[in-house]
């Protein structure tokens, strides 16, 4: 008998070490090693659903809404999986429907990781790191969510392969509050095609694999201050980079709540992070949260309480 859906689900991520360049629009290979942690809240609704059913023929929904881009990568990848698909529901073709929960940013990450979790669910002999570079191809840092937890995807431009560094469990004495400010953001296309026209680019990429090694070796130790706070130099050296190639991410009022933020050091550790959206990641101990939680102002944002989450799993099979 064959199956007529599966679905799953996948967490989106917040870059550690933040990747800037891809190497094609295709393939999205980055260009140099990164790092990223998956994220949720406490109960694990904020995510992407995904389900992908048997049909006769190919359709895909994002939201509830039909893309009708002939060119979208979620295709590609449906299609070059298409006789395990056809045989697994016993159709014709597939269709894919995606749903987004409460994220605030790296939603193509969980939206690629919970295809990736449902290709590899339907041939068991389909290697996980051959997904990973399959759905890649949807969005360039999939593979931190689909392997979740603390991840390293080495990169040196022409093959990409994420490592699991530290499982969620590693961060269940730190919480990270996301304050989400309304900037409209810059797509991350936008912060690939201009990061590479820097003077400091080169620099920038053998930075950002000296910071994973570095995070590698902290994670061996449990020295999760210690990764944040390199995540912190990191995001600070790539949007400075970011800047100088006219590219701003971090606006008026995120740079008044960093500064803020770190005005707060004296009184409690926490550290921060700006990926590619308008929203500052930071990250305080447990014990700490209530302080950071009711600050008076947030310079017009609303912050959101997160926990490091796990990987990419099914959740039905009908
Ligand atoms: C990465 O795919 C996109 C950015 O958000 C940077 C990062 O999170 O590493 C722009």
């Amino acid at each position: 008998m064959s199956n007529s859906s599966i679905t799953s689900v996948a967490y989106p991520t917040i870059g550690v070490v933040l990747l800037g360049g891809i190497a094609n629009e295709k393939t999205r290979t980055p260009l140099h090693t990164s790092a990223g942690i998956a994220y949720t809240d406490s109960c694990g609704s904020i995510r992407t659903e995904s389900t992908i059913y048997g049909d006769s023929e190919m359709h895909i929904y994002f939201n509830g809404t039909e893309s009708k881009d002939e060119n979208r990568s979620v295709k590609s990848v449906l299609e070059r999986y298409r006789n395990e698909l056809q045989s697994f529901f016993g159709k014709k073709d597939v269709s894919y429907s995606s749903l987004n929960y409460g994220i605030l940013s790296g939603s193509s990450d969980a939206g690629a990781a919970s295809i990736g979790a449902i290709l590899s669910f339907i041939d068991k002999k389909n290697d996980i790191h051959d997904i990973e570079n399959d759905i890649r191809m949807i969005s360039e840092s999939a593979g931190r969510s689909l392997h979740g937890g603390l991840t390293i995807t080495w990169s040196d431009g022409y093959s990409a392969y994420t490592e699991r560094v530290l499982g969620p469990e590693h961060f269940n004495n730190y919480a990270i509050v996301g304050f989400s400010f309304d900037y409209p953001r810059n797509p991350s296309d936008t912060i690939h095609q201009n990061i590479i026209k820097s003077k400091r680019y080169k620099q920038r990429t053998i930075d950002a694999d000296e910071h994973a090694h570095e995070i590698k070796e902290m994670a061996r130790t449990d020295d999760i201050e210690g990764i944040f706070e390199k995540a912190e130099e990191d995001t600070e050296e790539y949007h400075s980079i970011l800047r100088e190639v006219g590219v701003l991410v971090i606006r008026e009022n995120m740079q008044k709540l960093i500064e803020f933020i770190k005005i707060l050091r004296k009184e409690f550790w926490n550290s921060y992070i700006v990926t590619g959206g308008s929203n500052v990641y930071v990250i305080v101990r447990r014990d700490d949260l209530e302080r950071l939680i009711h600050i008076k102002n947030t310079f017009g944002s609303k912050p959101k309480i997160l926990n490091v989450a796990g990987p990419a799993w099914i959740k039905k099979v009908e």
